[in-house]
């Protein structure tokens, strides 16, 4: 039976089976979180480029797992940073806090117990992070739409910034971050005072751009197969140069090229 439901996804990130390309970016950020001492990388690029699709495919065990990143040792931790609205430093680390009780990645009573103080402060969380460390496991926080912290962010004294950058360069390395905002880190830091070295300095630069022609076929193909249409080479050379190879008007105008398939393919056979 043939499945003429559009195969095209126009609005969500993608979910892991329909995640095409990304490679060499894939590989720059895993290659460093699995080092001997796990680096962090700040992930940046226009509207709908596809960076929260990227955070959630680097977060799914099933990709972690090939850089040796098992779940018994790597916890991903996924974060909209606008579901912690009004955003407060405080409102972070519980966040961050329950996600860690619940996937039980230390100690659920010394979490709880750190979840019961109003303020907690830089020192209990080197502590916990220092102690997951010591258990040979490491924390992977994503942090999407970081913009909407760095708002937050008193920029004459970035205390958040600060605290993050030093749990991520503690020798133990039971932290990691990989961040995602519009614009590069360094941009969207700088009118921030940093007292000593500056918060980006701390992270690997990823800028994503659009798909390359080979990515683009990649997509059509995988998404047609099994349903019945077929893009012919004008369809695909038609989609790359409206759409440049940006991966969300890729697909929007694949979605109307598989549409208009669809529309020929019922008069024809209506007409038979
Ligand atoms: N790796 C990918 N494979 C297939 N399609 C993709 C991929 N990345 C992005 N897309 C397409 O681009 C669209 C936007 O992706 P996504 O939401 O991840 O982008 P974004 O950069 O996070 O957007 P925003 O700037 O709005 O936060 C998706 O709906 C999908 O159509
Ligand atoms: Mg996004």
């Amino acid at each position: 039976m043939l499945d003429y439901r559009n195969p095209f996804i126009v609005s969500s990130p993608v979910p892991l089976e329909r995640f095409i390309g990304r490679k060499r970016d894939v590989k720059a950020i895993l290659d460093r979180l699995a080092g001997p001492a796990p680096d962090s990388t700040a992930v940046s690029g226009e509207v709908r480029i596809g960076k929260t699709s990227l955070l959630h495919y680097i977060s799914s065990p099933k990709t972690a797992e090939k850089w040796e990143l098992s779940p018994e040792k790597c916890t991903c931790i996924f974060v909209d940073s606008q579901t912690i609205a009004p955003f407060s430093p405080m409102g972070f680390w519980h966040y961050v806090l329950k996600s860690l009780a619940a996937r039980k990645v230390h100690d659920t009573g010394y979490i709880s117990s750190l979840l019961k103080e109003d303020d907690v402060g830089g020192f209990e969380l080197g502590e916990l992070f220092d102690r997951i460390a010591g258990d040979g496991k490491l924390v992977v926080l994503l942090l999407d739409e970081f913009e909407h912290i760095v708002e937050h962010v008193n920029s004459d004294d970035p205390q958040f910034l600060y605290r993050l950058r030093a749990l991520i360069n503690r020798p133990a390395h039971g932290l990691a971050l990989v961040l995602a905002s519009r614009k590069p880190l360094t941009e969207l830091c700088q009118n921030m005072r940093f007292v000593g070295s500056p918060f980006y300095a701390s992270f690997a630069l990823l800028s994503l751009g659009p798909f390359s022609w080979e990515e683009a076929n990649k997509l059509i193909d995988v998404y047609t197969q099994g349903t019945g249409v077929v893009f012919s080479d004008r369809d695909k050379e038609f989609a790359y140069e409206i759409s440049k190879g940006h991966p969300h008007w890729l697909q929007k105008v694949c979605f109307r090229l598989f549409q208009r398939h669809v529309e020929k393919m019922k008069v024809r056979s209506e007409s038979e």
